[in-house]
């Protein structure tokens, strides 16, 4: 009996906890012994893309030793802002587009941006600053040093920075896949790639967000896209949710993004925004307007994360 009494004290107590069920590992990536990715070696050999004039190696490509990172498309968007084609290495300062693209699409691993309100992506920057926003995963290394870019900027940066994100298009859709099982996989800095052995496995409870093309991603094509698969029925069953849940009301027609500054998150990365519902949930977002993603986020179970972000994955950008 008391043997029983401690169990169910033991169950309460962790039902008042925060639900770590929900940690959605595919989401984070974090890279383990077993299944690390590393980013092929520059080998000297000199890269074109369709449509492109411009030629590099896979170190100007990335913008190694702090210098700029290649821009494969400069037609494609406005000037872009100093810190964001170039950075400052001497306030450690990493250029915006190495990470984000001079377009805008990200990778899965950090965040798209394109055509994100611009007041929003300010607030966020500002809230990373004064430490209202991080990750709730402490081994997601490019999110701390998001943070440490942004403490490091000025807020004529953040404006400028953030307005010129806001005013590019979406870029690339992402292709959502509903299926039973999915290559196994490693992960290359937080971004999921093709084991080579080729064996498949169950996808689980799980989104696998993957490049299209792995040899165009990895020359950090801005026009090469990103396959998201994702459990069979889990569209479907996402959009239930996010009418129980009214995201619209909030998040505007489509969840194209909403009044007063609420993002768009149609048409986004998976992986992205999976992250960010585990971190209201677990508080480590907990800005300005972050209450209404606490309050929302707060009994969400790993395959409502899964289902909900399957969905909004399969709705068309703004
Ligand atoms: C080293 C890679 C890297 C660089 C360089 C980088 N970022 Fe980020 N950024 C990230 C990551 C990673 C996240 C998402 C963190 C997460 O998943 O929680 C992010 C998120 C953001 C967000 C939040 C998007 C949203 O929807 O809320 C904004 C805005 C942003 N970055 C702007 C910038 C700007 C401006 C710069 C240049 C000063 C920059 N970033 C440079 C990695 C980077
Ligand atoms: C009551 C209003 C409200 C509702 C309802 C709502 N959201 Fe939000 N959501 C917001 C606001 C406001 C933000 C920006 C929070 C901030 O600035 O920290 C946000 C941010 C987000 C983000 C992070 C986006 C990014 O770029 O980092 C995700 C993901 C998200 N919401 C998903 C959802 C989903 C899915 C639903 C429905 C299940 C939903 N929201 C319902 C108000 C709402």
């Amino acid at each position: 009996m008391k043997k029983f009494v401690l169990l169910v004290a033991a169950i309460l107590a962790l039902g008042g906890a925060a639900p770590t069920q929900s940690y959605p590992d595919w989401a984070y990536g974090v890279p383990t012994p077993e299944n690390e990715a590393t980013a092929p070696r520059d080998d000297g050999t000199v890269y074109s893309l369709p449509g492109s004039d411009g030629r590099f190696t896979r170190s100007q490509i990335s913008g190694a030793g702090r210098k700029p990172p290649a821009d494969w498309y400069p037609g494609d968007h406005p000037v872009m802002p100093k810190i964001i084609a170039a950075g400052d290495p001497a306030r450690e300062i990493t250029a915006c587009a190495s990470c984000h693209y001079p377009n805008g699409k990200g990778r899965p691993q950090n965040a798209n941006l394109a055509g994100l309100n611009a007041a929003y992506m300010a607030r966020q920057l500002r809230e990373m600053k004064t430490g209202s926003r991080k990750s709730a995963e402490p081994r997601k290394h490019n999110a701390q040093q998001m943070v440490d870019f942004a403490k490091a900027m000025t807020e004529a940066e953040i404006v400028e920075a953030a307005v010129y994100y806001a005013s590019l298009r979406p870029t690339v859709p992402i292709k959502v896949v509903e299926t039973a099982t999915v290559p196994k996989m490693r992960s290359q800095e937080g971004m999921w790639l093709p084991h080579e052995d080729r064996t498949r496995q169950p996808i689980g409870v799980r989104v696998i967000e993957t490049p299209a093309n792995v040899d165009r991603e990895q020359l950090r094509d801005p026009h090469a896209g990103f396959i998201a698969y994702v459990p069979v029925g889990s569209v479907a069953k996402g959009r239930r949710l996010a009418a129980e849940h009214s995201c619209e009301a909030c998040h505007g027609a489509g969840l194209r993004g909403g009044i007063d500054e609420t993002p768009a998150i149609a048409g986004r990365s998976p992986s992205y925004l999976a992250r960010q519902l585990y971190d209201f949930q677990q508080g480590a977002r907990h800005g300005e307007m972050a209450a209404a993603m606490r309050e929302v986020s707060a009994k969400m179970t790993a395959a409502d994360i899964v289902n909900l972000t399957a969905y909004t994955a399969s709705l068309k950008a703004k």
